[in-house]
């Protein structure tokens, strides 16, 4: 544990970019967490340790190169989080694989919709798999998936995303009816609509800019989820007393109009 000398709980933050998953990272390790970050991209996870190290003090956060798609790379991420760190009291499965604009299944490959399978359900097996015996050790542990409005809905175009995504849900079930009794809080969150973040953020903010959606551009927080704002859903989920645990969650912006829950 020679990186976490103070022994502070640990989370996993697997599939870390810029949007949600920094921001769960911040908002863990602004109350006493220090976060592991994975994902492929090394410049943008060095990005992000240094922004967080900078406001929250050296040795807060750490990244594990990893490819989710790869089992034995989750692996061995986790062995090193764990000699480096600790074991992780929270894991959150964060990465998820989609077009931003869909294919028909005839125009989908076969070489994607693995890829983006792996990305989507086989990574979250892999790491549950990974924090498991420690949390059951503990007789403590969470866990938290970040769904989306294809977890729910089946659209035309999304055949590489929705079905993993589904899937993603059914794990979070299953883990829960598995280990819940056992101490492990699983939950899955479903993000009903676009999330603030640098690609699909950034896509809808230059469309609103191309057709005047002045409203839009000035009260953005009331058309798409801010990060921010959703970390303090996840953290509200790892706070919960043992007599109410959420097992599912939907949140959705207030003027998103294509609710797939209700
Ligand atoms: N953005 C939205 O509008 C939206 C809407 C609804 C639901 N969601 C869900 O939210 C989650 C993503 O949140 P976000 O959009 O804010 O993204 P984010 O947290 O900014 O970034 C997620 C990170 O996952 C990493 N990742 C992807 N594939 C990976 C792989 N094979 N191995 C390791 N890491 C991988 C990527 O980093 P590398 O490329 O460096 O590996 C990416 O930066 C997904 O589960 C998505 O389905 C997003």
């Amino acid at each position: 544990m020679s990186h976490n000398p103070q022994n502070k709980p640990v989370i996993a933050v697997v599939g870390a970019g810029p949007g949600i998953g920094e921001a769960v990272a911040r908002r863990f390790v602004s109350s006493g967490f220090i976060a592991a970050l994975l994902a492929r991209t090394e410049g943008k996870l060095q990005t992000m340790v240094s922004g967080i190290t900078s406001s929250f003090g050296p040795g807060t956060a750490r990244y594990y190169l990893t490819d989710l798609r790869i089992e034995s790379q989750v692996q061995s991420s986790f062995n090193l989080i764990h000699s480096e760190l600790g074991p992780a009291s929270v894991l959150i499965y964060n990465a998820g694989a989609r077009r931003v604009n869909g294919r028909s299944i005839l125009d989908t490959t076969s070489e994607e919709f693995e890829s983006f399978t792996k990305i989507n359900l086989f990574g979250a097996f892999w790491a549950t798999k990974c924090v498991l015996p420690d949390m059951l050790a503990a007789e403590k542990g969470t866990i938290i998936f970040t769904g989306a409005t294809g977890s729910l809905r089946g659209s035309a175009g999304l055949s590489s995303f929705s079905p993993g995504k589904f899937g993603l849900r059914s794990l979070a079930q299953i883990i829960t009816w598995e280990y819940q009794a056992k101490g492990v809080h699983c939950a899955h969150l479903v993000m009903d609509g676009p999330v603030d973040g640098k690609l699909i953020g950034g896509v809808t903010r230059r469309k609103w800019e191309r057709e005047g959606e002045k409203e839009k551009l000035i009260e953005v927080e009331r058309y798409i989820m801010q990060p921010r704002d959703l970390a303090d859903i996840y953290w509200f989920l790892y706070e919960q007393p043992r007599s109410t645990w959420t097992h599912e969650l939907d949140v959705r912006a207030q003027k998103e109009s294509m609710f797939s829950k209700l």
